[in-house]
C-alpha cells in the first residue's frame, strides 16, 4: 500500500509515517536504515546527539535513490542555541549526513532555562530562506514555546515533535497543533516497546483486526493525525511497521487505546529537561 502525505503549513509534505534512528550505530546501524529505506521508509529522522547521522547518510548513498526521493529530517542541540551557533550546528549536521541539505531541522528540545530558543528560532528562519532547509520546526515544544516563537517572529513551525504513544497521547497538544496548524510528531510512538505491546486492550484491538500490537498501536497514530516514527534495527519489524493502511479502528477502539493514557516514559518534560 502506498503512504499517503501529509501537508505541511508551508506547502512541503511528509509521508504519514518515518523511520527512528534514535540508537542505530555502526555497520550494523547503517544496514538498519538502509533496509528501512529498501522497505519503503522515505522519512528518516535522526539528530546530531543520536551520534549516527554519518550512517544515515552511508545509508542514504548506499540506497541508489535520488535525494529528491528522501526526506531527512536532524535536530539542533543545546550547545548550538543562539545567535551564530545555530547556523554552525546546522552545518555540523549538513557535514555528517554528507548532504547540501535538509527536508526538516528541528530545534531539539526548547531549553527555557537558558532561553535562547528564540534567537535559535530566527536563525532556522533565515537558514531556510537561504534554501538549506525545506522545512523548519521544533521538538518537545510546549504551548508557551510555541507562543512567544509565534507572535515574536510571525512564522509558526511545520512541525512539532513531541513524546506520544498510548501511554501519552497529549490530547491537549494536538488539540493546540490543530488550531495553529502545525504537524504533530510522535517521537517513541511504541513507548519503546515497554508494556505497551503486552498491553491486553492493544492485544485485544490488535486481535480484532488480525495485525500486530505494533501496528495496532501505529494505527492509533494514523487516525490520530500524528506522524508516528517508529525506530527497529531489523527489516521485518521495519516492514510490518509500515504495513497499516488497509485496516481502521473503531471510534471506541481509539478510544480505548487513548485511555491506557498513564504519563510520560521517564519524565522528558520540556520545561525543565536539558540536553546539550
Ligand atoms: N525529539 C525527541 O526528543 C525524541 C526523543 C526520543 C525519540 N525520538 C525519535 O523517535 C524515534 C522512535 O522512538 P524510540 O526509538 O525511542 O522508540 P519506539 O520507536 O517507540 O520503540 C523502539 C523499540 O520498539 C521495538 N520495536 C519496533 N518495532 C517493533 C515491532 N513491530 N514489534 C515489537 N517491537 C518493536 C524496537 O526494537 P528493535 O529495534 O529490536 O526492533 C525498539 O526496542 C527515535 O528513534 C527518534 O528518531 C525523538
Amino acid at each position: 500500500m502506498p503512504i499517503p502525505n501529509r501537508t505541511l503549513n508551508d506547502g512541503n509534505s511528509l509521508p504519514a509515517i518515518g523511520f527512528g534512528t534514535y540508537q542505530l550505530h555502526g555497520d550494523d546501524g547503517t544496514a538498519s536504515v538502509l533496509s528501512a529505506i529498501e522497505s519503503g521508509y522515505r522519512l528518516i529522522d535522526t539528530a546530531l546527539n543520536y551520534e549516527n547521522e554519518a550512517e544515515v547518510g552511508q545509508a542514504i548513498r548506499s540506497s541508489g535513490l535520488d535525494r529528491s526521493e528522501l526526506i531527512i529530517t536532524s535536530k539542533l542541540p543545546g550547545r548550538f542555541h543562539g545567535e551564530g551557533k545555530t547556523r554552525e550546528g546546522f552545518m555540523e549536521s549538513l557535514e555528517n549526513l554528507g548532504l547540501d541539505y535538509l527536508d526538516l531541522f528541528l530545534i531539539h528540545w526548547p531549553l527555557p532555562r537558558i532561553d535562547k530558543y528564540l534567537q535559535t528560532w530566527i536563525e532556522l528562519i533565515q537558514l531556510k530562506s537561504e534554501g538549506l532547509i525545506r522545512s523548519v520546526g521544533v521538538s518537545n515544544f510546549t504551548r508557551s514555546h510555541l507562543e512567544k516563537i509565534i507572535s515574536e517572529s510571525g512564522v509558526v513551525p511545520a512541525v512539532n515533535q513531541i513524546e506520544l504513544h498510548p501511554h501519552f497521547p497529549q490530547a491537549e497538544m494536538r488539540k493546540l497543533h490543530g488550531e495553529l496548524g502545525i504537524q504533530t510528531e510522535s517521537w517513541t510512538p511504541l513507548a519503546r516497546q515497554r508494556s505497551v505491546l503486552q498491553n491486553p486492550v492493544i492485544v485485544a484491538v490488535s486481535d480484532a483486526h488480525n495485525v500486530t500490537p505494533a501496528q495496532a498501536v501505529l494505527r492509533w497514530h494514523i487516525q490520530l493525525g500524528t506522524i508516528p516514527l517508529p525506530k527497529s534495527s531489523q527489516r521485518d519489524r521495519q516492514e510490518e511497521n509500515l504495513n497499516i493502511f488497509d485496516f481502521e479502528l473503531s471510534e471506541i477502539e481509539m478510544d480505548q487505546i487513548s485511555g491506557l493514557e498513564s504519563g510520560r516514559l521517564w519524565g522528558g518534560d520540556p520545561d525543565t529537561n536539558e540536553e546539550f
